[in-house]
């Protein structure tokens, strides 16, 4: 920390009695929120600085929302999606909630881009700072680590397409691509241990280093303390300083007073969508990311066959480098922008790169009418399903009423048929239905055994669709098959 002269102290009036003034004398609170307060900023207090805490904000929203979200959610592929229907379309405020939390992930990667574009323009990263600028770089990691793997957590079409495609592209890395692949799955298939690893990753793993990283970050920036203008020796501090409290205060907290209305209003008439659960059995659904995933989804896209390790790994290996050593690189004093031309043509470079990225895949997306329309089909889906009111899980009182049902010693028969056919596979065991099939209870109110054994003969598009297999058995054994389905109750 940086010695402060007299004019700089005592902004705050110390209070030596009453409870705060016991708290004081026991813990050092007083003087602990006086060193934090009283932060010299060279050249004075600026917008440009308000970022650090904008993140800081956002972070704390999200562990609030999220803590309320895993209050209902269950992390399971049998009760992930419904648990998530049961946020937005039962709980109130639900949706509000899930929205925050969902749209400060977007806000997160935004304010964090900005946070970096502001260092690193300001040379804010020089003078005895690399450990400072490390640490931001892995917490930039790791906030789209959480961003990648909360978007599975809901289940839905959206969420278990895009995880799909991301764990393909992570086997694409080569030798140890189909390992690291397997061990995020849980497996080769995605299904409930891919929502254990990536919940527990999500809520625990993650937020520990984050946690971790963040003290260390700041803990960092005032030990370096504060960079100031860009004219400004970032070693040695000349200009007049002011300090944190009240100005800087004030101005970070207007980027609160932003974020809180911005996302508020958002998510007030933008609610984020659910759509229909996963079915993994679709074959035509058109996987797209999170938008800020979007320019490495098409960069991906660029790179095949041998030459899929230069896209894969070497330059993206050369690029985070390049910037994990960026420090270490750069070791001129020169912060202003207009003097480093070479800083700030990378900069140009990879802005304009990520942006043109991420424009040419919605541009390929509206200009190819099959992948247009699919995407709209999707979409349309999602809103259907939003509209849709909640429906609560098949409770295991259902279950016991089906099995009793099987008194009947034909629908015993087809029982064991149901399972050796493997209908079980999509319509769930009982007939209670899985993410790839409806349930088949109750379905005796919807057809008669011989409009049943009609649909067997000749399935609808939605069963050719969902990858339901032609019903072939000799008549005895279909007989049993539509007696079974029939006492799905
Ligand atoms: C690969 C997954 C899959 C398998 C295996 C499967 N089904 Fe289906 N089934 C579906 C899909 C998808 C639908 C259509 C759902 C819809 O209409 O939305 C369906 C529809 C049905 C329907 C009509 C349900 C309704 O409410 O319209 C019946 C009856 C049915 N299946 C019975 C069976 C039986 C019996 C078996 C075993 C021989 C079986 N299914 C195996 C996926 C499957």
């Amino acid at each position: 920390m940086h010695s402060t002269d007299k004019s700089e102290v005592g902004t705050l009036p110390q209070r030596d009695s009453g409870l705060w003034g016991w708290l004081n004398r026991r813990t050092g609170l007083d003087d602990l929120l006086r060193s934090a307060l009283d932060e010299p900023i060279p050249g004075g207090a600026r917008f440009a600085y308000i970022f650090g805490s904008g993140l800081l904000f956002i972070f704390l929203s999200q562990i609030i929302t999220g803590i309320f979200l895993a209050l209902y959610y269950v992390p399971s592929a049998d009760h992930a999606h419904t648990t998530v229907a049961y946020i937005t379309k039962a709980v109130t405020a639900g949706s509000f909630l899930r929205s925050l939390h969902a749209y400060g992930a977007s806000a997160m990667v935004v304010v964090l881009f900005l946070h970096l574009s502001q260092t690193y323009i300001y040379g804010a990263y020089k003078g005895r700072r690399e450990l400072l600028w490390l640490s931001g770089c892995v917490l930039f990691g790791l906030v789209l680590a959480m961003a990648f793997t909360g978007y599975l957590l809901p289940w839905d079409q959206r969420a278990y397409f895009a995880t799909a495609v991301g764990t393909n592209a992570v086997s694409e890395l080569p030798w140890i691509g189909e390992s690291i692949k397997r061990l995020m799955r849980g497996g080769t298939e995605m299904g409930t241990l891919t929502i254990s690893r990536f919940f527990v990753a999500h809520v625990f793993l993650i937020p520990a280093f984050i946690f971790a990283l963040v003290a260390s970050h700041i803990f960092l920036f005032r030990k370096a303390g504060a960079a100031g203008p860009v004219n400004e020796d970032p070693y040695h501090p000349k200009q007049k300083s002011e300090l944190f409290y009240p100005r800087q205060v004030l101005m970070d907290l207007s980027l609160t007073a932003l974020l809180i209305t911005g996302l508020g209003l958002l998510c007030f008439f933008v609610p984020m969508q659910l759509g229909p659960p996963a079915n993994p059995a679709d074959a035509q659904y058109v996987p797209r990311p999170e938008w800020y995933y979007l320019p490495i989804f098409q960069w991906l896209k660029y790179w095949h066959g041998s030459a899929a390790i230069v896209g894969v790994l070497v330059i993206p290996t050369l690029l985070v480098l390049a910037i994990l050593a960026l420090p270490f690189l750069d070791k001129s004093v020169e912060r202003r922008p207009w003097k480093r031309p070479a800083a700030m043509g990378a900069y140009v470079f990879v802005l304009f790169s990520l942006v043109g990225l991420g424009l040419r895949s919605q541009y390929l997306d509206r200009h190819d009418s099959g992948v247009a329309q699919q995407l709209a089909k999707q979409r349309a889906e999602e809103d259907e399903y939003a509209r849709k009111p909640f429906e609560p899980e098949l409770s295991s009182a259902s279950l016991v009423a089906a099995n009793v049902a099987l008194a009947d010693p034909l629908a015993a028969k087809g029982k064991t048929i149901f399972e050796g056919q493997s209908c079980n596979a999509c319509h769930g065991d009982n007939g209670l239905g899985t993410a790839a099939a409806p349930p088949l209870v109750g379905i005796k109110a919807k057809f008669s055994p011989d409009q049943v054994a009609e649909l067997f003969k000749h399935p609808t598009a939605k069963m050719n669709a969902g990858g339901m297999p032609p019903i072939d058995l000799p008549p005895d054994d279909l007989k049993a098959l539509i007696a079974y389905v029939e006492s799905l109750k």
